[in-house]
């Protein structure tokens, strides 16, 4: 039986990646790490700094001037940039229309790939039984060789229906485009990842068939 694992979880905005990776993480004691608050929270200091959404001398800049620390309160792992925690204003309508411009960068993924990968080290260090990683490129490009790898779906429809109950205005369906076909370590189902379509599912039904695969995961 293995004592620690990664958990890869990717997927298109709004599929329940987060709300999943946390009760997996409670449930499993994981480090949670969301990748989408680090591109987030990245695409702000930029947007505040004034460095546009565009390769060169002023994005090398902007980004060297970014610091980056990691915190941890319970299972919930947190970017801190310049001392900085993100907070709501990650979540902002001006984030999620500028982000995936920012994401779509390979600069910008330079910049949190290492970034990212440290993210195991400090969950071992930090006593937990595995890591929990969601983004869009985790199983494919950040840590392939995850213990496992899940692409969690949900209809088109659905998503956008899940992210106007949280009441946001989020162009759920442009942000996957634009994740989907960029260059750079696009939005795709990594390989040897298992699919689930939360279409039909509610959170508890998704958690369940999870925590499943995740036992099963510590078995192999
Ligand atoms: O919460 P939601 O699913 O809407 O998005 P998110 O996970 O917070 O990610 C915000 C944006 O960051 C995505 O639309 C991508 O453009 C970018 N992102 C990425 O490129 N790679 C990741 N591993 C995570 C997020
Ligand atoms: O992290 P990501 O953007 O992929 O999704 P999320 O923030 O976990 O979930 C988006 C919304 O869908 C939240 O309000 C969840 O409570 C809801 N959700 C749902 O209704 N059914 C699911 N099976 C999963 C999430």
């Amino acid at each position: 039986k293995k004592d620690f694992i990664i958990v890869a979880i990717d997927g298109g905005a709004a599929a329940g990646k987060s709300s999943t990776s946390r009760a997996l993480s409670s449930r499993f004691n994981l480090m949670h790490v969301d990748t989408g608050s680090f591109y987030r929270a990245t695409t702000l200091k930029l947007l505040e700094a004034g460095v546009p959404a565009q390769a060169g001398e002023a994005l090398v800049t902007g980004l060297a001037g970014l610091q980056l620390d990691t915190k941890t309160e319970g299972n919930q792992a947190s970017i801190v940039i310049n001392g900085w925690t993100p907070d709501a204003a990650i979540r902002s309508e001006q984030v999620n229309a500028n982000v995936s411009h920012y994401a779509a960068i390979p600069e910008v993924r330079k910049f949190l790939f290492d970034y990212q990968r440290s993210q195991a080290e400090i969950a071992k260090e930090r006593g937990f039984a595995g890591l929990v990683m969601e983004g869009r490129d985790i199983g494919s490009i950040i840590f392939p060789e995850a213990d496992l790898r899940l692409y969690l779906y949900a209809d088109p429809a659905k998503r956008a229906a899940r992210r106007a109950a949280e009441g946001l205005t989020d162009s759920i369906e442009q942000r996957d485009k634009m994740d989907s076909s960029r260059k750079s370590a696009p939005l795709q189902v990594p390989e040897g990842a298992t699919l689930v379509d939360s279409s039909e599912l509610n959170l508890e039904q998704v958690v369940e068939h999870v925590s499943e695969l995740v036992s099963a995961a510590y078995e192999n």
